[in-house]
């Protein structure tokens, strides 16, 4: 291993426990030492570090359970139900995988391209629990990625016969049992709750195994809280649609995790924002005061348990209701201590604007506060209590915009009546109405035009418009559409490159940095080698095609010499946003940042902010959170660790509504205007004003009825004149050969995307430069408009491209 790979191991070694979430504990961890460890499970020793797609990191090495155990000096003792349980893995995935093949040729159709990422269930199986020892651990893992949504079967979300009889017997077996979860997303955990002690381990990448091994000797203490709601599966919202083909309906409007919870007075089995600790703290809310719009509020937190630990604090509002109807509480800012020794006290002090609660109200186009009290409420989870209020005497018109996504077919469910109940006896903070101004936008921004661009011939013009692509043989899928590096996803035309433009690299994210581990090189580029495609869409592959790859690469590592990249698989999204420690996800970019500037690739494509919107989307790991505040502040974190390397930047992921994968290229969200602000927009506007990224990805999906990316008022009136975006925007990976049968909706056009100042079409092909010259022709684009959008990738290119405009393909 080289330098930066241990030093960069070494960093999420120390911080890992911090994104694992404590669920229940009777005490009986941490142990005391290393002992003889009973250790079963689907994840004790196929345990999952990410999920699968675009986002699975290659890196060199990754820790599973069992070896993190037994590098930390424990003795597992059930090594013959680990064999067995592999054995019989490998054959069910044999047969899930011929059966997909079959069914996908019967559909008229290869799995390869209807069936990526799906999922294959958990077996079922009698397997003796034969072990022994002072203790038990059932590590329980799950895996998804994109292009399938999870689904509510058992060994997907639900648990499966064979697990809740192992959990159950050997929680009543051992004094000391404890149920790892590997999992990305959320299980069903209503079969097992009598067990006593849960930690969701979640996926954190190389270091897994090793960090699970650090809680049980209590080296670290779990400090994580959830960042979506756990419930089961029965309470799962059903007000709106999901996973459907053409036209998925948003009908729960604004109520959406813990907003939806709260406002039915429902009680989840695990709360947002939950999460237990070895040692125990106490919370007496301090001072309360007000600069400007500003409030600030201090809390006092002190360890009262006997172990050190970190514990994050929560203030929620419940808004007054008036015109429009509120959920029962938002999250308005939240803040983490340092390390506390058992007895230590310390304060904190969270902040927020008055203005950043405000509604977004249809009817006049506006964000606005409306009068009364605004209840705070402060905790350790969503289960907050109240601590103060605000007063405003009158409504506030803080933002005027105008209406401009499309409206569903539908109006938004909403609850009956407000769930919160005013409190007597709080600290109150007065506000005046008429001292918050009201913010105006300018939607005629300046356009540039540079130059250089301005001179071009309308085939060079249109190529700056769209991804570099091979001229000959097959398209560039991701992970192997770059030339410059190994595994990349995708790059910028170089077409100006003796003008001092170079290409712009990008690779995959949000795991870490997605390239090929090995790769050889000659006068024609790059060529990866193991790991460039996903394993995921490998064994989906027809078998010839799969062989044919297999041969060209074994020709190719005949051609030595055989160059190394080795990225560093960090925690995936939602464990991230689990530590709720800002200052962890920026160190996390930095790792990123310098493995970029080592391969040099200049746009990561991540970090990915869609929300939590419903628990079966196969992306939500890759996702932080079912709230936009604090996906916003993640994505904005991780975006200041990666942009502080020179020549880095980020793409900040899927813009906008993008949640779910059924039939992720033409699927319609039909999401109010309301919705869309309050919550899908949010964390997006969060990510921009906060971390200054450099790139945007807009999403496959369509906006009520418009393909997103072709979307003018999303991409220039909102993102670029409302929230301030100066980077630059690329289209999904469109693959337009993916866009294959029959489709409600037509298939995004090259020259449209454009027209809508989406500035890149990615990975680009031959098709959307024939599209864009005929767009051209036709006068569905201007001229005018590939030279802006030209201006601004031509801008970024110089921004972070090497002075000298010379890609190195790859200095490991
Ligand atoms: C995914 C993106 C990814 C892109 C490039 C797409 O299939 O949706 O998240 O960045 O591929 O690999």
């Amino acid at each position: 291993m080289e330098q930066y790979e241990i030093e960069h191991n070494r960093v999420l070694r120390e911080f890992g426990a911090e994104c694992t979430v404590l669920l229940k504990s009777d005490g009986a961890f941490p142990l005391e030492k290393p002992c003889e460890l009973a250790l079963y499970g689907s994840g004790a020793r196929r345990t999952v570090k990410g999920g699968t797609g675009s986002g699975e990191v290659n890196s060199r090495t990754f820790v599973t359970a069992e070896a993190g155990l037994e590098a930390a000096g424990f003795t597992v003792t059930t090594k013959p139900w680990l064999e067995h349980y592999g054995a019989l893995w490998q054959a069910e995935k044999k047969r899930f995988l011929r059966r997909l093949k079959r069914d996908a040729l019967k559909r008229g159709t290869l799995a390869v391209l209807s069936d990526m990422g799906a999922v294959m269930p958990e077996p079922e199986y009698q397997l003796p629990l034969e072990g022994s020892g002072e203790a038990a651990i059932y590590v329980l893992a799950r895996i998804s990625g994109e292009g399938s949504d999870r689904k509510p079967v058992p060994g997907d979300i639900l648990l499966t016969k064979t697990e809740i009889r192992d959990i159950l017997t050997l929680n009543r077996k051992y004094k000391r049992f404890l149920l790892v979860l590997n999992v990305g997303g959320v299980v069903d955990l209503s079969p097992v709750t009598e067990v006593r002690n849960i930690l969701l381990l979640s996926q954190l990448g190389v270091e897994t195994g090793s960090i699970l091994a650090d809680i049980l000797l209590g080296k670290a203490n779990p400090s994580g809280k959830l960042s979506t709601t756990w419930d089961s599966w029965d309470a799962a919202s059903k007000l709106g649609s999901f996973g459907d083909r053409d036209d998925t309906r948003y009908r729960e409007g604004i109520y959406v995790g813990y907003r939806r919870f709260g406002s039915t007075g429902q009680k989840p089995l695990f709360p947002f924002g939950f999460g237990l600790s070895y040692t125990a703290f106490t919370l007496r809310p301090g001072r309360l005061r007000r600069e400007g719009e500003q409030i600030l509020a201090e809390v006092r937190v002190k360890n009262t348990g006997r172990y050190p630990g970190k514990e994050t604090v929560q203030l929620y509002v419940s808004q007054p209701w008036g015109r429009l109807d509120k959920p029962f509480q938002v999250l308005a800012a939240f803040g983490k201590t340092e390390s506390l020794q058992p007895g230590e006290e310390t304060t904190l002090c969270l902040s927020f604007s008055l203005r950043e609660l405000a509604s977004y109200d249809e009817a006049r186009a506006c964000w606005i506060l409306e009068p009364g009290d605004y209840l705070l409420r402060l905790g350790n989870s969503s289960a907050a209590r109240p601590a103060a209020v605000l007063r405003l005497d009158g409504e506030a018109i803080v933002k005027q915009v105008k209406n401009c996504l499309g409206k569903p077919d539908f109006r938004d469910w909403k609850p009956e009546a407000p769930q919160a109940q005013p409190v007597d006896g709080l600290p109150v903070l007065h506000f005046r109405a008429a001292d918050l101004e009201t913010e105006t936008v300018d939607y005629e921004l300046p356009q540039e035009i540079d130059p250089l661009v301005a001179g071009l011939d309308e085939e060079t013009l249109c190529l700056l418009n769209i991804g570099a692509f091979k001229q000959k043989g097959a398209q560039g899928v991701v992970g192997n559409a770059a030339n410059a590096v190994a595994g990349a996803a995708g790059e910028t035309a170089s077409c100006l490159r003796d003008q001092g433009v170079p290409a712009l690299v990008m690779a995959d994210g949000p795991a870490g940095l997605r390239l090929s581990r090995r790769y050889t090189k000659d006068e024609t580029g790059v060529h990866p080698l193991d790991g460039s495609m996903p394993e995921t869409v490998m064994e989906l592959m027809p078998a010839p095609a799969a062989l044919a790859m297999r041969l060209l690469e074994k020709r190719q590592k005949a051609e030595a010499p055989i160059y190394e990249q080795n990225c560093t698989a960090i925690p995936i999204g939602t464990a991230l946003a689990q530590s709720w420690n800002l200052e962890l996800a920026r160190r996390c970019g930095d790792i990123v940042g310098d493995e970029m500037e080592r391969f040099g690739v200049q746009l990561w494509l991540a970090p990915a902010l869609n929300l939590h919107r419903d628990v079966r989307c196969g992306r939500n790991f890759e996702y932080f959170s079912e709230d936009p505040l604090l996906s916003g502040s993640f994505a904005a974190a991780i975006t200041r660790g990666v942009q502080a390397h020179p020549g880095c930047g980020v793409t900040v992921k899927h813009f906008a509504a993008n949640n779910q994968e059924t039939n992720r290229y033409s699927s319609n969200s039909q999401v109010s205007e309301r919705a869309l602000r309050e919550l899908y927009l949010r964390g997006f506007e969060i990510a921009v004003r906060e971390g200054r990224p450099h790139a945007l990805m807009s999403s496959y999906n369509l906006i009520n009825g418009v393909h997103s990316s072709e979307r003018w008022d999303l991409i220039q009136d909102v993102l670029r004149a409302e929230f301030g975006f100066a980077g630059i925007v690329m289209t999904d990976w469109i693959l337009s050969s993916m866009y294959y049968g029959k489709h409600k909706y037509p298939a995004p056009n090259a020259a449209r995307i454009a027209a809508a100042g989406n500035d890149l079409v990615m990975p680009g092909g031959k098709g959307d430069l024939k599209a864009m010259l005929k767009g051209l022709e036709t006068g569905l684009v201007t001229r005018e408009q590939l030279e802006i959008n030209a201006t601004r990738v031509v801008k970024m290119a110089r921004t972070l491209a090497t002075p000298d405009g010379e890609q190195e393909a790859g200095r490991g």
